[in-house]
C-alpha cells in the first residue's frame, strides 16, 4: 500500500495505472461484498470490476444499496465481508485509511460538502496542502487549472455560500480533481439541483469522461447513463440484478425488476 500513499511515488502510481491499462487489469475489483446495518443486510454479495478509463453508472430504486456500495469503495463504510482491490491491493485486508485513499479516489456527493467558511480556491487547495503536503503556490496553480476546467476561474476568490447549486457542485468536482485522483466516485451529484442547472454539471462530468477519467456514477439521470456509460449496473435490494452496456440495459433489459424500474423512469420523463 505504501506506493498508494507516498507523495513521491506519483510517477510510480501513474505507471501502475499505465500497466493496468496495458494488461487489461481492472483498476478496481469488488468481490463478494457484504454490508449490514444491524440486521438489515444492505449489500448481499456484490461483484463488480471497473477498468481504467471506464465509466460505470449505477442505477436502482431508493434503498437498493447504491450509496453504501460507493461508500465501501473509498472506505467511508467498512465492508463486513468480501474484497475491494484497488490497483491490485485489497483495501479491506490491508486496513488502508480513508485519508490515504482520498489521495487516489475522489468523491462528489449530492450535498456538495464544501467548506462554507472558506472561499472557492481555499476549498480546492486544503486537501492537497494538508494531505499531499503540496506547496501553497503549486496547490493554487493546480486549483486554477481545475477551476478553469469546470468554468469557474472568475469565482476563485468567491465565498462558496454565494454560489448557485450548480456552481457549488462544479467546485466540488474541481476540488476532488485537485488531488489528481485515479478514480472519481459520484453519488447522485445532480439530485439536489434545480432542473435547469443539472445540465451544466452533467456536461462537466461528460467532459471528464471524454478525457479518460475512470468514474463510478450513481445517478437517476437516465439520459446521461445511456450516453456516457460504458457499463450500466442495475441494483435491486443489495445485489446487482443486471449489468450490461447501455444499449443492452436500456433497450433490452432482461430482468423483470429492471424493466419495472425503467418503465417507471421513462413514464416520469
Ligand atoms: N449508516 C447507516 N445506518 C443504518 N442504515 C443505513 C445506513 N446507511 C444506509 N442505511 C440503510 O441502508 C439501505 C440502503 O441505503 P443506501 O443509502 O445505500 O441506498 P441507495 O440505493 O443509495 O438509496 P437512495 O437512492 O435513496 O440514495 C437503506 O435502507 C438505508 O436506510
Ligand atoms: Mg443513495
Amino acid at each position: 500500500m505504501a506506493e498508494l500513499i507516498d507523495n513521491a511515488a506519483d510517477t510510480q502510481a501513474a505507471s501502475v495505472a499505465e500497466q493496468e491499462a496495458n494488461s487489461k487489469e481492472p483498476m478496481i475489483r469488488i468481490e463478494g461484498l457484504h454490508k449490514s446495518f444491524g440486521d438489515h443486510e444492505v449489500l448481499r454479495g456484490i461483484d463488480l470490476s471497473v477498468m481504467p478509463g471506464q465509466v460505470v453508472t449505477i442505477i436502482g430504486s431508493s434503498g437498493s444499496g447504491k450509496s453504501t456500495l460507493l461508500r465501501c469503495l473509498n472506505l467511508l463504510e467498512t465492508p463486513d465481508a468480501g474484497h475491494v482491490w484497488f490497483h491490485g491491493k485489497d483495501l479491506v485486508a490491508e486496513r488502508v485509511g480513508v485519508n490515504q485513499l482520498r489521495e487516489k479516489i475522489g468523491m462528489v456527493f449530492q450535498s456538495f460538502n464544501l467548506f462554507n467558511n472558506m472561499n472557492v480556491l481555499d476549498n480546492c487547495t486544503l486537501a492537497p496542502v494538508t494531505l499531499k503536503k503540496m506547496g501553497k503556490d503549486e496547490a493554487e496553480r493546480v486549483a486554477m487549472e481545475h477551476l478553469e476546467e469546470v468554468g469557474l476561474t472568475e469565482f476563485a476568490k468567491a465565498d462558496v455560500r454565494r454560489l448557485s447549486g450548480g456552481q457549488k457542485q462544479r467546485v466540488a468536482i474541481a476540488r476532488a480533481l485537485c488531488m489528481r485522483p485515479d478514480l472519481m466516485l459520484f453519488d447522485e451529484p445532480t439530485s439536489a439541483l434545480d432542473p435547469e442547472i443539472v445540465g451544466e454539471v452533467l456536461e462537466v462530468m461528460h467532459q471528464l469522461a471524454r478525457d479518460g477519467m475512470t468514474m463510478v456514477v450513481v445517478t437517476h439521470e437516465m439520459t446521461f447513463a445511456r450516453e456516457v456509460s460504458d457499463e450500466v449496473v442495475f441494483m435491486d435490494k443489495g445485489i446487482i440484478a443486471e449489468q450490461g452496456s447501455p444499449e443492452q440495459l436500456f433497450s433490452n433489459p432482461q430482468h423483470p425488476r429492471t424493466r419495472e424500474f425503467l418503465a417507471r423512469y421513462l413514464k416520469d420523463e
